[in-house]
């Protein structure tokens, strides 16, 4: 019988993140049960001030998850019915599915087989590639993701936008607090949509998620869509949706805001401990593209040929890992062949969604968990011999 180690090491770990701070979340949820006021309000208004600040912009609008965010912020940037907009498919399925909730077409290219971020030539290809296909729609905005904790190429992507006159939504789920030349990711773009899901790297203990941006009309058109067009109480200027970022999820991330620096340093310590004892096996390691700070939301290898018995090997030693995504967005089933793709195809996302995966990481990982981990690694290597193929 496969039996599985009492004591898995878990790849992400929200309940670890609630009871490592319990005393201060359970105050500030009983806060918020005492108040009388459950909808937006005072709890809501702050952790969005907050959490602007952390991110180094001048204003936040709290939605109810990270796919309303991405809608969100189509929307205030005019995206509609006839508009394309251009994304990665190695993503999760929410940023292609915003784009198609607001009635737009998503053009899915490539991916760096480096950063796993947008490749800004097939970017650059697929703009041509709408404007001379008009048929194809009015190409509108650009959302590249932050995949992983790696920031994409934001000056090179800022330049083409700007060229050519489109938005662009930066889909920071997976990259709270990273950062590029210095400067925070989420800073980049006309906007930037956040997924506060309890295993991102900032995460409320159920649903949320944030809209952030510099521009005063964008954040105050953004903040009358989230609830119904209202401007004025029971009063539509626009239609709109009903998306409140929930005041108890506002208190827990207030709290937990407070410790993502020391949470991504933590990461960060994490990932190096990995590098440097992966450093002989023949895997792919995460690489770092351009002046980044990279806040590992995921410790990605890519394992030719063997993942799955890698995986596999890994499950039964008790080691918890995760495929994120085990199949890109186009070859899904609501996608395959009715989404277009870039003119070269998208070979890199398709390679990697056969060899990726993700390791254990999260502020909770206690040493000996990242012990057991890389000796586990390192013994199915020595028993899987050395005639595993390299990656390229
Ligand atoms: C890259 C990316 N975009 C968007 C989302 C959507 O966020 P949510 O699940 O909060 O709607 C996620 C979360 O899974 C994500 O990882």
């Amino acid at each position: 019988m496969n039996m599985k180690p009492k004591n898995t090491v878990m790849q992400a770990n929200p309940k670890a993140g609630y009871l490592a701070h319990k005393a201060e979340i359970d105050a500030a949820i009983k806060n918020v049960l005492e108040s009388g006021y459950y909808i937006l309000g005072q709890e809501v208004e702050a952790f969005e001030r907050e959490f602007a600040t952390f991110i180094g912009v001048d204003h936040g609008i709290g939605v109810a998850n990270g796919t309303d965010a991405l809608e969100v912020a189509l929307r205030v940037c005019g995206v509609g019915a006839g508009d394309v907009v251009i994304t990665v498919s190695h993503t999760a399925v929410a940023t292609v599915a915003a784009i198609e909730l607001v009635g737009a077409m998503p053009l899915l290219v490539d991916v760096d087989s480096v950063s796993y971020t947008m490749d800004v030539d097939c970017l650059e290809e697929a703009i041509l590639q709408v404007q001379q296909n008009p048929s194809m729609g009015q190409l509108k905005a650009i959302i590249p993701v932050h995949l992983y904790g790696h920031p994409a190429n934001m000056p090179a992507i800022m330049e083409l936008a700007e060229r050519h006159g489109l938005s662009v939504i930066e889909d920071c789920a997976q990259a709270h607090g990273a950062k590029l030349n210095n400067r925070k990711i989420g800073t980049w773009g006309h906007l930037a949509a956040f997924s506060l899901y309890p295993t991102k790297n900032l995460g409320a203990l159920g649903d949320a998620g944030i809209v952030v941006t510099n521009d005063a009309r964008l954040a105050e058109e953004a903040s009358i869509y989230r609830q119904y067009g209202w401007r004025q109480r029971f009063i539509s200027d626009v239609p709109g949706m009903n998306s409140r970022l929930d005041p108890i999820q506002a208190a827990i991330l207030r709290v937990k805001l407070r410790y993502l620096d020391q949470d991504n340093a933590y990461r960060q310590h994490v990932a190096a401990k990995y590098n440097s004892s992966f450093q002989e096996l023949p895997l792919q390691l995460p690489q770092l593209k351009g002046d980044v700070n990279h806040v590992y939301h995921q410790y990605v290898v890519r394992s030719c040929d063997e993942r799955d018995r890698l995986k596999e090997f890994l499950t039964a030693q008790g080691i918890g890992t995760s495929i994120q995504y085990p199949v890109p967005v186009h070859l899904q089933p609501a996608y395959h062949s009715r989404v277009p793709l870039g003119l070269r195809r998208l070979p890199v996302t398709e390679q990697l969604c056969q060899e990726i995966l993700s390791m254990p990481i999260h502020p909770h990982l206690s040493e000996e968990e990242v012990e057991r981990t890389t000796s586990a690694m390192v013994t199915w290597y020595q028993q899987a011999g050395t005639n595993l193929p390299q990656i390229a």
